[in-house]
């Protein structure tokens, strides 16, 4: 009896222990990755700065390719794959969320919405599920898909209902201390639109999510400690409440691989976890956009 105490306890200290224990992962955003502008070796420098700092995984935050919008299915296809291939040199786990620009000729008119990865169908086919969770270390992490297309295949910044009643699932797993973090490309909440056009400017629903505050609802009831997002090609990091740290990532491709945007480096965010407490970094991997190379 006592002997079996004595496991129960040393179990359960491991539990705990686990769950405490600090980490680290990488948020990167944006790659944008093509074939010109000297992106791959770009892109390698990327891989080797996350090999060197040794995250538990890696968030990708959308817009993986260049541009899978307007293209035809041998480049989305080519271009794809030579972006597998050096990602796959990537030590840690990479976890994806999917961008704007991953929905295959959504702006081509004559496309064949039957082909095999028209829309969102070519993201799901080369990088996973739209949606879904993981837990590490004590931690509970949502990638969502905020990517919502409209009727006259535009996008917007929405979570479509189906994932609505997904989220409300999930979060029933899960006790309502588990710290919790949140992933999808447009910004729920963003600076931006005031930073440059004054504190009444407006973002408009490319820019922002429209439904910001009916996902935010979901979670009043849980532990909501991380905000993570891209698409603006922008960096911020906005303590809100002093519970919730929401950080846009600064993109990999600067802008586009033409230079900086925004004035800010090409980079990405690393977050450092230790209990429910959350730093970050910004890191610069060290690339200048050449200008002579540009080409379109
Ligand atoms: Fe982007």
């Amino acid at each position: 009896m006592k002997q079996s105490i004595f496991i129960t306890a040393l179990l359960l200290s491991a539990v705990v222990s686990y769950a405490q224990q600090p980490f680290s992962f990488v948020f990167m955003s944006d790659v944008h990755y093509t074939e010109k502008f000297d992106a791959p070796k770009a892109f390698r420098k990327v891989v080797d700065t996350i090999n060197a700092i040794k995250p538990d995984f890696v968030l990708v935050g959308g817009d993986i390719v260049y541009d899978a919008l307007r293209v035809s299915e041998q480049e989305v296809t080519a271009t794809t794959n030579a972006y597998l291939a050096i990602a796959s040199k990537i030590k840690a786990p990479l976890h994806y969320a999917i961008g704007n620009h991953e929905v295959f000729k959504l702006y081509d008119r004559q496309a064949d919405t039957t082909n095999a990865i028209f829309g969102k169908r070519f993201y799901e086919k080369y990088f996973g599920k739209r949606y879904y969770s993981f837990n590490h270390k004590g931690w509970h992490f949502m990638v969502l898909d905020n990517i919502f297309i409209t009727h006259d295949r535009k996008y917007k910044g929405k979570i479509d209902s189906i994932q609505m009643e997904w989220i409300k699932e999930d979060l029933q797993t899960i006790d309502a201390k588990t710290p919790v973090a949140i992933v999808a490309h447009v910004p729920f909440i963003t600076t931006l639109s005031q930073w440059y056009g004054g504190g009444t400017n407006a973002n408009d629903d490319k820019v922002a999510a429209e439904d910001t505050h009916k996902v935010l609802a979901c979670f009043k009831s849980h532990n909501l400690k991380l905000i993570l997002q891209g698409h603006l090609h922008y960096f911020e990091a906005l303590n809100v409440m002093d519970k919730t740290l929401v950080i846009t990532a600064p993109s990999v491709s600067g802008k586009w691989w033409r230079g900086k945007q925004h004035n800010v480096e090409e980079g990405f965010i690393r977050l450092n976890i230790n209990g429910d407490k959350v730093t970050y970094d910004y890191i610069d991997y060290g690339w200048e956009a050449k200008k002579s190379k540009q080409v379109d």
